[in-house]
Protein backbone atom coordinates (compact mmCIF):
# COMPACT_ATOMS: atom_id res chain seq x y z
CA UNK A 1 0.00 0.00 0.00
CA UNK A 2 1.47 3.20 -1.06
CA UNK A 3 1.49 5.81 1.99
CA UNK A 4 0.89 9.60 1.75
CA UNK A 5 3.28 11.82 3.15
CA UNK A 6 2.41 15.79 4.04
CA UNK A 7 5.40 17.75 5.46
CA UNK A 8 3.80 21.36 6.60
CA UNK A 9 5.34 24.97 8.17
CA UNK A 10 4.18 28.35 8.39
CA UNK A 11 5.09 29.69 4.48
CA UNK A 12 5.80 26.59 2.58
CA UNK A 13 9.46 27.82 1.73
CA UNK A 14 11.95 26.69 4.11
CA UNK A 15 11.25 23.97 6.46
CA UNK A 16 8.70 21.95 4.86
CA UNK A 17 10.09 21.41 1.18
CA UNK A 18 13.33 20.79 3.17
CA UNK A 19 11.67 18.16 4.86
CA UNK A 20 9.92 17.18 1.86
CA UNK A 21 13.43 16.83 -0.34
CA UNK A 22 15.04 15.20 2.65
CA UNK A 23 12.51 12.51 2.75
CA UNK A 24 12.24 12.00 -0.68
CA UNK A 25 16.60 11.52 -0.94
CA UNK A 26 16.14 8.68 2.37
CA UNK A 27 13.66 6.50 0.73
CA UNK A 28 15.45 6.63 -2.48
CA UNK A 29 18.67 5.59 -1.05
CA UNK A 30 16.85 3.60 0.22
CA UNK A 31 14.92 1.80 -3.00
CA UNK A 32 11.91 2.67 -1.18
CA UNK A 33 10.10 5.28 -3.36
CA UNK A 34 7.39 3.43 -4.53
CA UNK A 35 5.76 2.88 -1.53
CA UNK A 36 4.81 6.61 -1.13
CA UNK A 37 3.49 10.05 -2.29
CA UNK A 38 4.99 12.99 -0.47
CA UNK A 39 4.29 16.89 -0.65
CA UNK A 40 4.60 19.69 1.81
CA UNK A 41 2.36 22.77 2.48
CA UNK A 42 2.07 26.28 4.45
CA UNK A 43 -0.62 27.25 6.81
CA UNK A 44 -0.02 30.54 5.41
CA UNK A 45 -0.65 31.17 1.67
CA UNK A 46 2.05 34.82 1.14
CA UNK A 47 4.23 32.33 -1.28
CA UNK A 48 2.07 30.37 -2.99
CA UNK A 49 3.59 29.40 -6.37
CA UNK A 50 7.28 30.31 -5.21
CA UNK A 51 10.10 27.64 -4.95
CA UNK A 52 11.35 27.21 -2.01
CA UNK A 53 13.95 30.54 -0.50
CA UNK A 54 16.68 30.82 -2.21
CA UNK A 55 19.20 30.44 1.11
CA UNK A 56 17.32 27.03 1.86
CA UNK A 57 17.74 25.73 -1.64
CA UNK A 58 21.77 26.58 -1.48
CA UNK A 59 22.25 25.19 1.54
CA UNK A 60 20.12 21.93 0.81
CA UNK A 61 22.20 21.63 -2.66
CA UNK A 62 25.64 22.00 -0.40
CA UNK A 63 24.39 18.67 1.16
CA UNK A 64 23.55 17.18 -2.03
CA UNK A 65 19.66 17.70 -1.56
CA UNK A 66 17.81 19.59 -4.24
CA UNK A 67 14.45 21.74 -3.40
CA UNK A 68 12.46 21.63 -6.63
CA UNK A 69 8.83 21.94 -4.95
CA UNK A 70 6.27 25.43 -5.16
CA UNK A 71 4.59 26.77 -2.04
CA UNK A 72 1.11 25.83 -1.54
CA UNK A 73 -1.71 26.59 1.19
CA UNK A 74 -2.63 23.78 3.37
CA UNK A 75 -6.41 22.53 2.68
CA UNK A 76 -9.22 21.14 4.83
CA UNK A 77 -8.82 17.88 2.45
CA UNK A 78 -5.19 17.28 3.05
CA UNK A 79 -6.36 15.90 6.68
CA UNK A 80 -8.21 13.45 4.58
CA UNK A 81 -5.82 13.03 2.06
CA UNK A 82 -2.86 11.84 3.82
CA UNK A 83 -1.77 9.29 5.98
CA UNK A 84 0.72 11.14 7.75
CA UNK A 85 1.15 15.00 8.16
CA UNK A 86 4.49 15.92 9.90
CA UNK A 87 4.54 19.54 11.43
CA UNK A 88 7.28 21.95 12.01
CA UNK A 89 6.49 23.54 15.03
CA UNK A 90 3.55 23.76 18.09
CA UNK A 91 1.91 26.83 15.94
CA UNK A 92 1.66 24.63 12.47
CA UNK A 93 0.01 22.15 14.50
CA UNK A 94 -2.80 24.29 16.07
CA UNK A 95 -3.02 25.83 12.52
CA UNK A 96 -3.68 22.52 10.99
CA UNK A 97 -6.24 21.43 13.53
CA UNK A 98 -7.89 24.11 13.43
CA UNK A 99 -8.76 22.97 9.97
CA UNK A 100 -10.55 19.97 11.38
CA UNK A 101 -14.02 20.60 11.05
CA UNK A 102 -15.94 17.33 11.67
CA UNK A 103 -14.30 16.86 15.42
CA UNK A 104 -15.66 13.60 15.43
CA UNK A 105 -13.18 12.23 12.94
CA UNK A 106 -10.26 10.50 13.88
CA UNK A 107 -7.84 12.79 12.02
CA UNK A 108 -5.97 14.16 15.09
CA UNK A 109 -3.98 11.15 15.70
CA UNK A 110 -2.39 11.20 12.26
CA UNK A 111 -0.73 14.88 13.02
CA UNK A 112 2.82 15.06 14.56
CA UNK A 113 5.49 17.42 15.44
CA UNK A 114 8.08 15.63 13.05
CA UNK A 115 10.85 16.24 15.44
CA UNK A 116 8.94 13.74 17.74
CA UNK A 117 10.60 11.19 15.65
CA UNK A 118 14.27 12.76 16.82
CA UNK A 119 16.87 10.61 17.57
CA UNK A 120 19.59 12.94 18.88
CA UNK A 121 17.96 16.55 19.68
CA UNK A 122 15.66 17.23 22.71
CA UNK A 123 14.20 20.08 20.62
CA UNK A 124 10.40 19.80 20.05
CA UNK A 125 10.18 22.46 17.21
CA UNK A 126 12.14 22.86 14.21
CA UNK A 127 13.16 26.62 14.62
CA UNK A 128 11.60 29.16 11.91
CA UNK A 129 14.98 30.10 9.73
CA UNK A 130 13.32 32.88 7.48
CA UNK A 131 14.47 36.08 9.59
CA UNK A 132 17.78 34.50 11.34
CA UNK A 133 21.29 33.99 9.48
CA UNK A 134 23.00 30.69 7.62
CA UNK A 135 23.00 28.92 10.97
CA UNK A 136 19.40 28.60 11.13
CA UNK A 137 19.24 27.02 7.49
CA UNK A 138 21.77 24.58 8.64
CA UNK A 139 20.02 23.62 12.02
CA UNK A 140 16.86 23.18 9.92
CA UNK A 141 18.83 20.26 8.11
CA UNK A 142 20.34 18.76 10.83
CA UNK A 143 17.58 18.05 12.55
CA UNK A 144 14.64 17.25 10.13
CA UNK A 145 18.10 14.69 8.74
CA UNK A 146 18.04 12.82 12.00
CA UNK A 147 13.97 13.18 12.96
CA UNK A 148 13.64 11.80 9.27
CA UNK A 149 15.68 8.16 10.22
CA UNK A 150 13.55 7.94 12.83
CA UNK A 151 9.93 8.70 11.39
CA UNK A 152 11.22 6.39 8.17
CA UNK A 153 12.10 3.41 10.61
CA UNK A 154 8.69 4.03 12.15
CA UNK A 155 7.02 2.95 9.13
CA UNK A 156 8.93 0.31 8.32
CA UNK A 157 8.05 -1.44 11.60
P1 LIG B 1 8.83 28.40 6.70
O1 LIG B 1 9.51 29.84 6.95
O2 LIG B 1 7.56 28.39 7.52
O3 LIG B 1 9.85 27.43 7.24
O4 LIG B 1 8.59 28.31 5.22
C1 LIG B 1 8.84 31.05 6.75
C2 LIG B 1 8.74 31.56 5.47
C3 LIG B 1 8.11 32.78 5.28
C4 LIG B 1 7.58 33.46 6.35
C5 LIG B 1 7.69 32.94 7.62
C6 LIG B 1 8.31 31.73 7.82
N1 LIG B 1 6.97 34.74 6.14
O5 LIG B 1 6.60 35.38 7.14
O6 LIG B 1 6.80 35.16 4.99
Amino acid sequence: MVKKILFVCLGNICRSPAAEAVFKQKIKERDLEKLFVVDSAGTGGWHVGNLADPRMRETALSRGIELTSRSRKIEENDLYEFDHILVMDHDNLDAVRLLIKDHKNTVNSKIKLILSYSKNSQLEEVPDPYYGGQNGFDKVIDLLDDAMDGFIDSLMD
